[in-house]
């Protein structure tokens, strides 16, 4: 078979998983656009990690677009996005703490905006990459989690300026 071929095979593919977790969900782009609009809404108001955001997006638009292609390839497999958010997140002065108040901003949102098959859809999947993300950033504090455990920030690891 032709490159060509095998490459429009695997469009095909992908386009039919994608039809297929859309029938099975009822997650479409809109439903997607509606949730990333109004789960960074609830972030940017919020005391703990609201400020962790404002010090570093001074311009939301292409964030909120970016998270919209993000949420597409993660729930609809759709490919849209081509980012790693990895290393934009093991710098940030974050722990379980920031962790578990995301995840309560998302299931809150997700809850409220989609039918329930849809929000477990999205809420299974942000649980697994927050995990995924806290380990990481765990690790680039020189913290290895074991299987379960939580990052928390020692308070010892600052020496107060003397
Ligand atoms: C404590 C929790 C979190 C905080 C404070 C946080 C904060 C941030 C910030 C500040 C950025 C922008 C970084 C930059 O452009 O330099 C970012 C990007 C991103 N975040 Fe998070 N994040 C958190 C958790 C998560 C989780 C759980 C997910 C996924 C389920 C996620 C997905 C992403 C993605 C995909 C990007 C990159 C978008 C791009 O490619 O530009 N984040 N995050």
């Amino acid at each position: 078979m032709s490159h060509a071929a095998d490459t429009e095979d695997a469009a095909t593919r992908r386009a039919a998983v994608v039809d297929q977790i859309r029938a099975d969900t009822g997650i479409d782009e809109a439903m997607i656009g509606r949730l990333v609009d109004g789960f960074y809404e609830r972030v940017r108001g919020d005391q703990l990690i609201g400020p962790v955001f404002h010090e570093r997006i001074d311009d939301w638009g292409p964030h909120l677009e970016q998270m919209k292609l993000f949420w597409s390839s993660v729930a609809l497999m759709s490919g849209a996005y081509h980012g790693r958010p990895m290393p934009k997140h093991l710098p940030l002065p974050v722990d379980a703490r920031h962790f578990d108040r995301w995840l309560e901003l998302f299931e809150t949102t997700a809850r409220e905006l989609c039918p329930p098959v849809a929000a477990d859809h999205f809420i299974e999947r942000a649980r697994r990459i927050a995990e995924s993300l806290e380990l990481g950033i765990a690790g680039a504090n020189g913290v290895l989690l074991r299987k379960g455990e939580r990052y928390v920030q020692s308070q010892d690891a600052w020496t107060p300026p003397s």
